[in-house]
């Protein structure tokens, strides 16, 4: 069955999601603000879903077209195949809606309109009076952009972000999606380079890292919701994931570096690294500015403190100039790579960066400051 599918990822990762794309073999994307859109099949919500690191939800892309009123939407939604997808059933829950520089701009009339449109299509085709909505789960987006309206359903369920691996939700770490994007961006190649956090917290970035250079899909160790729908063979999830793990390169020799000054991040940072199944990634409790490497050349990516909150931004731009120095003195020939807010980085770093990229984590606007 042929579908158009969307994929979204954050704001400013685009560029890496259509590297991560191109090199699974996908053509023609069409790539937008936070999304790429592609042509594919069944298995290609399979393989997306399993295989892309960058990417936070895979979409159908059930119809757009145009709305400035609540009969054009109505009408246009239900001239939409929804049958092929949702059964008499199924859940179909209007869960994601938003409205940008539209006519159409009460949310809340919009998504009980696309609802009752969906039912009444539905009802017609199955061709049943009541939809008691207890099967599988197909949840739509709802998008609306410049009277444009975009409706999808959602393939993944919880966020691409989750690979199952995190041990401990106690402290704030980066999303895994973003920092597969910083590996990917600091472009290391695992048995060239050596890679060092020196302040990891509980080691997202170096589990992303060592997933990378092992070549381990983060989607094996999780579920998807389109894994429970009837039109997708069991047998297609099944060839995907064996595919994958077949590719896992086993005698990858190559081992990251971690460190930080906090006890209880090193230890979720550990049995994080354990369910993720990595054994190459190696924590110790130091400040950053004692970490040293024999190496000559090598890459830092790294993640510090944002002193967002009241009081301390006295004490992470201190932080900043102590890194800038401590990299100066021991990492002379090495790059780095550092994502954080603080507009005055190069500044406290003491240096220009070769390049920055603007990137959000959650909802914080950063910069991801590059020095080569
Ligand atoms: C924003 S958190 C990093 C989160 C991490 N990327 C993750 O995914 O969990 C910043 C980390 O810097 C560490 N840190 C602060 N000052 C440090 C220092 N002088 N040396 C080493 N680590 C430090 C903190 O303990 C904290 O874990």
């Amino acid at each position: 069955m042929k579908t158009s599918i969307i994929v979204t990822t954050a704001m400013g990762l685009e560029a890496v999601l259509k590297r991560e794309l191109l090199d699974l073999g996908y053509r023609d994307l069409i790539v937008e603000d936070g999304k790429i859109e592609l042509e594919g099949d069944l298995t290609t919500i399979c393989h997306l879903n399993i295989w892309l690191r960058t990417a936070g939800r895979i979409y159908l892309k059930m119809g757009t077209f145009f709305a400035d009123d609540f009969d054009a939407l109505f009408d246009n939604t239900a001239e939409l195949e929804w049958e092929k997808w949702i059964g008499k059933n199924d859940i179909f829950p209007i869960y994601k809606v938003s409205s940008k520089n539209s006519v159409l701009h009460s949310k809340s009339q919009c998504q009980a309109i696309v609802k009752k449109a969906i039912v009444t299509r539905l009802q017609k085709k199955h061709n049943v009076v009541s939809l008691p909505e207890y099967g599988n789960e197909f949840p739509i987006r709802l998008q609306i952009n410049k009277n444009q309206v975009t409706l999808s359903i959602d393939t993944t369920g919880q966020s691409l972000s989750k690979r199952g691996y995190r041990a401990h939700m106690d402290i704030a770490p980066i999303r895994e999606t973003l920092a597969a994007g910083l590996v990917y961006l600091s472009r290391w190649r695992a048995e060239e380079d050596e890679l060092i956090d020196p302040m990891c917290g509980s080691g997202t970035i170096l589990i992303e890292a060592a997933m990378i250079g092992k070549n381990i899909a983060p989607g094996l160790n999780r579920g998807f919701l389109s894994e429970n729908w009837p039109m997708i063979p069991k047998k297609l999830w099944e060839n995907t994931q064996e595919d994958a793990l077949s590719k896992i390169k086993t005698d990858a020799d190559f081992k990251v570096y971690g460190s930080d000054t906090n006890h209880t991040a090193l230890s979720v940072a550990r049995k994080n690294a354990e369910l993720a199944g990595l054994d190459n990634i190696f924590f110790q409790n130091r400040d950053f500015k004692d970490v040293q490497s024999k190496r000559r050349r090598g890459k830092i990516i790294t993640n510090p403190p944002y002193g967002l909150r009241l009081g301390e931004q006295e004490d992470s731009q201190q932080l900043y100039k102590d890194f800038g120095n401590a990299c100066q003195e021991h990492f002379p020939e090495w790059s780095s790579y550092i994502i954080t807010p603080d507009k005055s980085f190069e500044m406290l770093y003491g240096k220009k960066a070769t390049k920055k990229r603007k990137l959000f984590n959650g909802p914080t606007e950063c910069h991801f400051y590059q020095f080569y």
